[in-house]
This record gives structure tokens, C-alpha cells and sequence, in this order.
């Protein structure tokens, strides 16, 4: 442990205070990109400051390792799709609890001479076992997400036994940490960890995912918070803190959203309870149009409501769709897009996607700001979304997505999907709203029929 000058004190309650400022402007849009640059300025003064201070032994390592981390970084945030940002979030998670459980592995093996103090070795057992979670469990969730491994729930004989089992072993091993100080018994804590992370996440099921990468974010949180306990870090501290409850409430609130508890998305699947995961492509009749059809049904409506999910992203089609908008607002065509909680892949991704087309705050309508208000409206445009609109949520108790609250556009007088197939949603269930009669669908990807459905509406 070193000793903290007041100087780097005084430069980490700097840092410390710009996180905070930094969550605070990231819970509006307006002030989310300010936000992101004051976290990141926070996060450069407190690594960059340990420099000045502290005399490294292995500093030409540090730069490597420094300098390597930041091109992948850079590259890898800038190549990255938006729809893919929830498997880039699990990696920079992952990697930050392993390394995490690195560092306290070595603490460990410094503690081994002298006294510590018991409460300085269970955090040290802590995160260990709990960065060794977050990184192994991080690491399947990026490879659900990313398609290399089935995003179906992986079950099989013996998982809770073997889950279960692995909690104890976890248990008694820090135990022994506290009581024994010895490496070897860090490192076995560190693979017992590496285990129960993968069996958390195998039985997820791939809907579920981006809950299960903000539960593990929550850990790695805590996980940072309580080796910067044991490296006498304040900006650790704060920082992990910080991330431990920005995470927990995160999860919590996705679950709320979804309408299920953060145990069931964890273990359903074990009790055999909802399962997400792909479903079949209906081939049931549907009544479907082309873009005159419903440029018709557009450009003589008083009300219309926008529904944007996960498609619109795929499409990038979020440009498109707000040039339509405004052309339908110059025909003095009232128009709102309602946005669902966890529209979408990641939380905030409607808000930032079309945020991205400049589209204005106050066209963007929450859920149960807007929800009164289908009954009122003519058309509801559902532009790449499904399972935010699937009445099964309500009426089919069985159903995976059951208890979730959903948009009402349901009560519409008419509704238009835009979708490629019949193909459902997230979730996997059949979407009855589709075979309404008041339904059309318009088939296609969203950027190409927005594209015609926009001349079509021009030429009215
Ligand atoms: P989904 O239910 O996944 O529906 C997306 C729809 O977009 C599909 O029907 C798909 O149909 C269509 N689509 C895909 N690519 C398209 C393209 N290029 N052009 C046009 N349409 C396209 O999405 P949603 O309604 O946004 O619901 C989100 C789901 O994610 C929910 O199940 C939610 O519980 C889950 N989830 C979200 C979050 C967060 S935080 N957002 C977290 C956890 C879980 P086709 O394939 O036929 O085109």
C-alpha cells in the first residue's frame, strides 16, 4: 500500500466528483455526451496522477500495457455497431473485474508477510471471487450475444447441485483466505470464482442478457470498490461504489421494466419457469400493404404515434424514419414516438438512436406518459418493435413475457409493423397484434420502406 499525498487526495476528490456529475448528466439526453466526457476526464486525472506520486517499479510494462489497452479500446468502440454495444459493454465489464481479481491475487501475495488485519483479507477474498465471477460470467454473456455459443438457456443434470456446491466451496476457501494468507488457496478462490461465473450465466436465456451483463457490472462495481479498500485507493473506492449502485439500480429497474424479478431472469430457467429465446416464423395470414397504402393511412391521419424497437436500429434507419416525421408534421400531422423502457437491446438505446437523428427530447414520449393516448390515435407506426407492443404480455400468463408492461398499441385505430417476416421478436412468442384486423404490415427492411413510404407520402 502507498502512502497518498494530500496533493492526489485533493486531484482523486476531483475525479470522484466528476463521476458523480457525470451520472447525473447521464440520466438526461440532454446532457448525456457531457457526462460521458466529464467521467472520462475523472477517470484520465485519477490514472494519470499515480505517475507523479508513486514510484512504479515496472513502469515500461505500465506504458505497454497502457498504450495496447487504448488502441483496443479506441478501435474497438469505434468499429463497433450500436446494435452490438451491449457485447462491447460485457467485455470492458469483464476485463475490468479481472482485473480486479489480478490485483487482489497480488495484494494477496504481498499480505502473506506480516499482519493485515482480517477485514482487509476478506475484501481481498472478496474481490477475488467476485472479479473472478464478473469476468468469467461477462465473458458468456459476450459470446451469447455475439452468436458464438447458443443465446439459448444452456441447461443441464446436476447445474444448481454443482452451483450450489461451487457457493460453498467459495465461502469456506475466503475463509480460509482470512484465516491461512496463503496465494495458492487465492488462486484456487480465483478458478472456484471463474466457475460459478460461467454457471450464473449459461441458464440465461439470450433476452435476458443485457440484465444479466448490468447485474454483473453491479459486481464488478463492488468488486473494484472493495480492492480499493484494500489498496488504501479513496478513487477506487468511490468509483466501485458508484458503479456497484448505478449497476444494482440499473438491474433492478430493467427487471421492473420487463416485469420480472432479477430471480427468475437468473434462475427460471432452472425451475423450468420463462425461458427466452428464437421462436418459429408464423405462417398464418396477415393482411400486409405497400408504402401507398400507408401513406394514405399516414398522410390523412390527425394523431400519430411512432413505435421504435430493436429493428429500426438493425436498419439504421433512424434518419429515414425522422424525415417522414417531418414531412407528416408540415401536413400538420400531430406525431409522438413512444418509448419503451427496454426498447431495444440496451437501456436508453431508442433515446440515443434517435437522438443520433436529431430528432427533439420532447417528441420522445415515455411509456406511461404516452400510453393514454393510443385510443385517441389513428395510426400507430411500429417501426422494427414486437415484443414492446405484444398484447401476450397481458393476457397470456404463460407466456415469457408475461407481466411486462407494454406500449397500448393495441388500441389504435389503426396499426402499421414494418418487419422483414413473420419472424417474432426477443422473446420468441407469436405477436397476435400482427393478425388484428386493423393491422397492416409492411414488409421489409425499415430503412428501405421508410425510404418509399417517405416518397410515397411526399407525393400525396
Ligand atoms: P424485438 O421484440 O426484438 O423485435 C424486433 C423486431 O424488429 C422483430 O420483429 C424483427 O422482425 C424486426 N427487425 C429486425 N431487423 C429489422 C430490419 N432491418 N428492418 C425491419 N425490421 C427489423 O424488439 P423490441 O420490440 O425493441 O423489444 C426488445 C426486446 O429486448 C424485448 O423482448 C425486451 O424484453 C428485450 N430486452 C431489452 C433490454 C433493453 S435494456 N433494451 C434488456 C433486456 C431484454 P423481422 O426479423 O421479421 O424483421
Amino acid at each position: 500500500m502507498i502512502d497518498t499525498p494530500v496533493w492526489v487526495q485533493v486531484v482523486y476528490l476531483v475525479a470522484a466528483v466528476c463521476f458523480i456529475l457525470a451520472l447525473k448528466g447521464l440520466s438526461s439526453p440532454k446532457h448525456a455526451r457531457a457526462g460521458n466526457l466529464l467521467g472520462a476526464v475523472g477517470a484520465v486525472m485519477a490514472c494519470v496522477v499515480v505517475f507523479f506520486y508513486a514510484e512504479l517499479d515496472h513502469l515500461v510494462p505500465i506504458l505497454v500495457a497502457i498504450a495496447v489497452g487504448t488502441v483496443v479500446g479506441v478501435v474497438g468502440a469505434q468499429r463497433v455497431q450500436m446494435t452490438q454495444m451491449p457485447q462491447l459493454v460485457a467485455l470492458f465489464n469483464g476485463v475490468g473485474g479481472g482485473a480486479a481479481a489480478l490485483v487482489a491475487l497480488l495484494e494477496l501475495a504481498d499480505m502473506v508477510e506480516g499482519d493485515h488485519g482480517e477485514f482487509a483479507l476478506a475484501a481481498t477474498a472478496f474481490t477475488i471471487v467476485v472479479g473472478s465471477v464478473s469476468f468469467a460470467g461477462s465473458m458468456v454473456t459476450f459470446a451469447k450475444l455475439q452468436e458464438l455459443m447458443t443465446s439459448r438457456p444452456v441447461l443441464f443434470p446436476g447445474l444448481p447441485v454443482l452451483f450450489g456446491g461451487g457457493l460453498l466451496v467459495a465461502v469456506a476457501l475466503s475463509v480460509m483466505t482470512v484465516t491461512s494468507t496463503a496465494v495458492w488457496i487465492g488462486i484456487v478462490l480465483a478458478l472456484v470464482g471463474l466457475l460459478l461465473g460461467v454457471l450464473l450465466v449459461l441458464p440465461v436465456g439470450g433476452a435476458d442478457v443485457p440484465i444479466v451483463i448490468s447485474l454483473l457490472n453491479a459486481f464488478t462495481g463492488l468488486t473494484v470498490a472493495a480492492g480499493g479498500y484494500v489498496l488504501g485507493n479513496t478513487v477506487l473506492l468511490v468509483a466501485g461504489t458508484l458503479v456497484g449502485a448505478s449497476g444494482t439500480f440499473l438491474t433492478k429497474l430493467m427487471a421492473a421494466a420487463m416485469g420480472r424479478s432479477v430471480g427468475n431472469i437468473l434462475f427460471g430457467a432452472l425451475k423450468g419457469g420463462s425461458t427466452l429465446g428464437a421462436g418459429e416464423a408464423s405462417d398464418r395470414p396477415v393482411r400486409s400493404g405497400g408504402p401507398e397504402d400507408v401513406a394514405i393511412l399516414l398522410g390523412y391521419a390527425h394523431k400519430v404515434i411512432i413505435v421504435p424497437g430493436y429493428g429500426l436500429a438493425v436498419a439504421q434507419a433512424q434518419h429515414t424514419l425522422r424525415e417522414l416525421v417531418d414531412v407528416l408534421g408540415e401536413r400538420g400531422i400531430a406525431v409522438d414516438y413512444a418509448i419503451h423502457p427496454v426498447a431495444g437491446r440496451m437501456p436508453g438505446h431508442m433515446n440515443v438512436l434517435l437522438a443520433e437523428a436529431q430528432v427533439p427530447y420532447d417528441q420522445l414520449k415515455e411509456m406511461d406518459d404516452i400510453n393514454g393516448d393510443f385510443r385517441q390515435t389513428d395510426v400507430v407506426l411500429v417501426v422494427g418493435a414486437n415484443d414492446v407492443v405484444n398484447p401476450a404480455a397481458k393476457t397470456s400468463p404463460g407466456a415469457p413475457i408475461y407481466g411486462m408492461p407494454i406500449l397500448n398499441a393495441d388500441e389504435a385505430q389503426q396499426i402499421v409493423f414494418m418487419k422483414r417476416s413473420m419472424r417474432p421478436g426477443f422473446a420468441g412468442i407469436e405477436n397476435e397484434l400482427l393478425f388484428d384486423p386493423k393491422t397492416t404490415l409492411l414488409f421489409g427492411d425499415a430503412k428501405d420502406s421508410l425510404g418509399k413510404l417517405l416518397s410515397a407520402v411526399k407525393a400525396l
